[in-house]
């Protein structure tokens, strides 16, 4: 039987600096629903990360550093992929908008939305923020606090005006077109309380959008205007799609879910759906638009110190608690706050008092039979997907543990939520331990439950915190299990 298909995505990231926790925290998530899908719902999965490398910030940034673009950017990916490495993001491939395969998908999509006649030559006046690589109205301008009026919201810089000839995108032509996709399609604007802020704003009507510019050279050649080159924008969301254009990955598009940060949901909601409309392509079946980390309840920010990069990040108590912090301190979705102290709480009371100690005290339970735990009665819960087999299960502890519900809010995103759930049931396993004082009796048919129990939480667990609960997994399912080293040692 054919398998059942599924494809997330991050944004592709600007590789004008190294990557911070910002970044890290959008590519774990993904790293954990891709690994969930493969490894417990058994779906072919393909998970797209990469590098957003065209534009005036990066032509710039280069410039300043006194590097050619191209080379430039050649010096930054590695720390990208290196950080992933670190961070055991097992995605599928890695694209960088400089890639052959890309430039020619966008050129082919440019051309489609050109022929579709929903590309015009007009003129551009007006704002535009290349650290956001936005255009902004007058009245999207702010004044900052030393008093300088015509400002970007989000960089508080003095703003460019620009007047130049350019190509525009007749984006005013999908109000309804979009409206409608946000209507039939009740997931695609997720989590469903930022779906309000959207849906007003195109009902208020689309502006077109410049789709390229003359001033400067760094990007992809509209393929009917050689002198124009194309928004960064439009050569970067292209991305997403460019990756499914390959041999045998076709079947991936449309993209299950796209993972982005709050402030670039416009740009994946509106644009990236009307351009491929009007391209004639299917559109993705989601975009989830998450929160955004404080640090030490300030904005991250390089200028005032305030930023994590990811030996930082995973220098305070490893990999796996940064991966279980990020996913377990904020519901996904909503803005967080991340503070060493909060990180080093959870990895000391959550993963090394409940499930680290439940793991060793077990298998030192274990260890001392010698002998493999002959005479219990087996039980058939290695499968997560039959669903009824637990509930029939004899065992009174598994029983506890509620599949269904971790599924259902698994399917939701709610990871703060599974994982209260799973570690429930992993204070209920350390309450048996207790409350039948095992210690005492050494009942194999008690502790076979509980190695059962554990190989569950490993299961569910191995998305999240893959090295240790593969670990445990293989601790665990041993003909005759071992005390092993301490899994999370106490900070
Ligand atoms: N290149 C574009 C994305 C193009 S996708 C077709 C871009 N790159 S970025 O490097 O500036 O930012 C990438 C992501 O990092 C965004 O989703 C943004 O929300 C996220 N974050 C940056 N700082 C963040 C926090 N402090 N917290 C959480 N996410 C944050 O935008």
């Amino acid at each position: 039987m054919t398998k059942k298909t599924f494809y997330v995505t991050t944004p592709i990231y600007y590789p004008n600096d190294i990557p911070h926790i910002g970044h890290a925290y959008t590519t774990i998530v993904a790293d954990v629903i891709a690994r969930w899908n493969q490894k417990i719902l058994d779906k072919e999965v393909f998970f797209l990360t990469g590098t957003d490398e065209h534009g005036k910030k990066i032509e710039e940034t280069a410039k300043r550093k006194g590097k050619k673009p191209k080379e430039f950017v050649d010096e930054l990916v590695p720390k990208f992929k290196d950080a992933w490495k670190k961070l055991n993001i097992n995605y599928s491939r890695f694209i960088r908008t400089t890639d052959k395969d890309h430039e020619e998908v966008v050129k082919k999509l440019l051309q489609k939305v050109y022929d579709k006649g929903d590309i015009y030559l007009g003129e551009y006046e007006g704002y535009y923020c290349t650290g956001c690589e936005a255009y902004y109205t007058e009245k999207d301008l702010v004044n900052t606090l030393k008093g300088t009026s015509g400002c970007c919201p989000i960089h508080k810089t003095k703003i460019e005006k620009l007047k130049e000839k350019s190509y525009f995108f007749k984006l005013s032509n999908y109000q309804k077109p979009l409206l409608e996709l946000y209507k039939k399609n009740k997931g695609f604007l997720s989590p469903e309380f930022r779906s309000k802020e959207i849906i007003n704003r195109v009902k208020d009507g689309l502006q077109d959008l410049s789709i390229s510019r003359t001033s400067f050279n760094w990007g992809i050649q509209l393929p009917f205007d050689k002198k124009h080159i194309s928004y960064v924008w439009f050569d970067a969301l292209a991305n997403y799609y460019t990756a499914t254009r390959q041999k045998g990955k076709e079947k991936f598009w449309p993209a299950d879910v796209h993972l982005v940060g709050k402030d670039i949901s416009w740009f994946h909601c509106v644009i990236w759906p009307a351009i491929l409309i009007s391209a004639g392509i299917e559109t993705p079946k989601k975009v989830f638009s998450h929160g955004w980390w404080t640090f030490d309840k300030e904005k991250i920010s390089k200028s005032r110190g305030k930023v994590i990069n990811i030996n930082e990040l995973i220098g305070i108590a490893g990999v796996d608690s940064a991966r279980y912090f990020l996913l377990r301190e904020t519901p996904f979705g909503q803005d967080g706050d991340f503070s060493e102290k909060a990180l080093i709480q959870r990895h000391n009371n959550e993963l090394a008092d409940k499930l680290g100690n439940l793991v060793s005290r077990v298998a030192g339970l274990i260890a001392p039979l010698g002998v493999p735990l002959r005479g219990a009665r087996p039980l058939n819960i290695e499968c997560f997907g039959k669903k009824n087999e637990i509930e029939k299960s004899e065992n009174e502890l598994i029983k506890k543990l509620d599949v269904k519900k971790i599924e259902k809010l698994f399917e939701n995103y709610e990871f703060d939520k599974v994982l209260n759930e799973i570690f429930g049931f992993i204070d209920s396993c350390n309450e048996y331990v207790q409350n039948r004082k095992i210690w005492e009796t050494k009942n194999k048919k008690d502790l076979y439950e509980l190695k059962e129990s554990i190989l569950k939480i490993a299961e569910l667990l191995l998305p999240f915190i893959p090295s240790s609960a593969e670990k445990i997994k293989k601790q665990f399912s041993a003909t005759k299990i071992k005390k092993e080293e301490i899994l999370f040692r106490k900070i």
